[in-house]
């Protein structure tokens, strides 16, 4: 079976990280939340994958997946030229995916369970679609899922009186009938094609839409608050390795990964947390529920429960770092104790000082 990953995202609820950086291929415990989805295509019997990307993200994301045979994949880039939403994208990918049924996967979703259920379940059910779906709290962010019986009976998407908290997840998998519901439907109020409203076009069809009810977590990594937590989330599946070199006046409590090259001296780590390469940690705390980047230093500050990405320097702070995001290539640096604060920040940044 085929499959294609959307990624032609803008990712605005990121900003400023995806000026600079494609959503998908933010870090989530080290490890681009990319290189997770094609994992669980693969694992789930579709190594034949087309990316949809669109002119800004093309350039970040070929260069980091390739053809994708670090990945175990066979992977084909296809381009969707304006963003009008996941069931143009979809529509995009027609002449990759052929005549075939096939997988969809929101590029910036982590499900760790895998995608290998709903395939199961479309093959040995003869349903036209299988869409997977989750019980959540906040039904009106997502699209949202109708069940009688063994059929989805209605989809809405973000709706204002959710009728049920089963929310789509973003994993799908469809026959060729899709294609023909997404030429029918007409733009939603946000001016995209939505993929909930091609699917209720199966319904109304008569075709079969069988809902798969998944049994572990997931996150949807688009705003930062979900990004921290996934990043617990994958955290907390770590095993103990550590490669690089620890001294004797430090201390690692729990789960923590240190890859090679990396020094720690005079500095306590707390697990869950996990340390790239050639990163320096000197007089410092880490953790828990931090994902370090290769070649990053900290010095003589605490960080806790956040992502710092590559190459990022944070030095002297008279405060801990909480809860935070920091992309590529930043410096954060204390001043003089009892100084006034000095910024110097970009479009869209996010800085809480106390
Ligand atoms: C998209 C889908 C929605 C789904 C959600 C899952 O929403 O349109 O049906 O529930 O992904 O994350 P978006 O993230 O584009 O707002």
């Amino acid at each position: 079976m085929k499959a294609i990953v959307l990624c032609a995202g803008l990712g605005t609820r990121l900003r400023p990280l995806t000026f600079s950086n494609a959503k998908h291929l933010i870090p989530v415990a080290n490890k681009p939340v990319l290189d997770f989805s094609i994992e669980s295509l693969v694992a789930a019997g579709a190594g034949d994958v087309g990316i949809v990307v669109n002119g800004d993200s093309r350039a970040a994301i070929e260069s980091a997946i390739g053809d994708g045979s670090r990945l175990g994949a066979r992977v084909t880039y296809i381009e969707q030229p304006q963003p009008r939403g996941l069931a143009h994208a979809c529509l995009c990918a027609e002449p990759f995916i052929g005549a075939d049924p096939f997988l969809m996967y929101l590029g910036d979703t982590l499900l760790p369970e895998g995608l290998a259920g709903p395939t199961v379940l479309f093959r040995q059910s003869g349903a036209n679609a299988v869409v997977m779906l989750k019980a959540v709290d906040d039904p009106n962010r997502y699209g949202i899922a109708e069940i009688e019986g063994e059929r989805i009976v209605r989809l809405v998407e973000k709706p204002q009186h959710p009728k049920s908290n089963l929310a789509i997840v973003g994993g799908y998998v469809f026959d060729r009938n899709i294609f023909d519901s997404i030429r029918r439907i007409k733009p939603s109020s946000r001016n995209e094609y939505e993929i909930a409203d091609a699917i209720q076009d199966l319904i109304e069809r008569d075709l079969v839409v069988r809902p798969y009810i998944l049994q572990g977590w997931w996150k949807d990594t688009g705003n930062p608050q979900d990004l921290l937590d996934a990043n617990r989330a994958m955290l907390d599946t770590l095993n103990r390795d550590v490669r690089g070199k620890v001294d004797a006046s430090s201390m690692l409590e729990g789960q923590v990964v240190i890859d090679k090259d990396t020094e720690v001296s005079g500095s306590r780590i707390h697990g869950p947390s996990i340390i790239g390469a050639e990163v320096r940690i000197i007089n410092s705390e880490i953790g828990p529920y931090t994902s370090l980047g290769d070649r990053v230093r900290v010095v003589n500050s605490r960080v806790e429960n956040s992502v710092v990405m590559d190459d990022s320097i944070i030095i002297d702070l008279h405060q801990p770092l909480v809860g935070s995001l920091i992309g590529r290539k930043v410096r954060v640096y204390g001043g003089k104790k009892g100084s006034a604060h000095r910024l110097l920040l970009g479009d869209a940044c996010e800085v809480e000082l106390s």
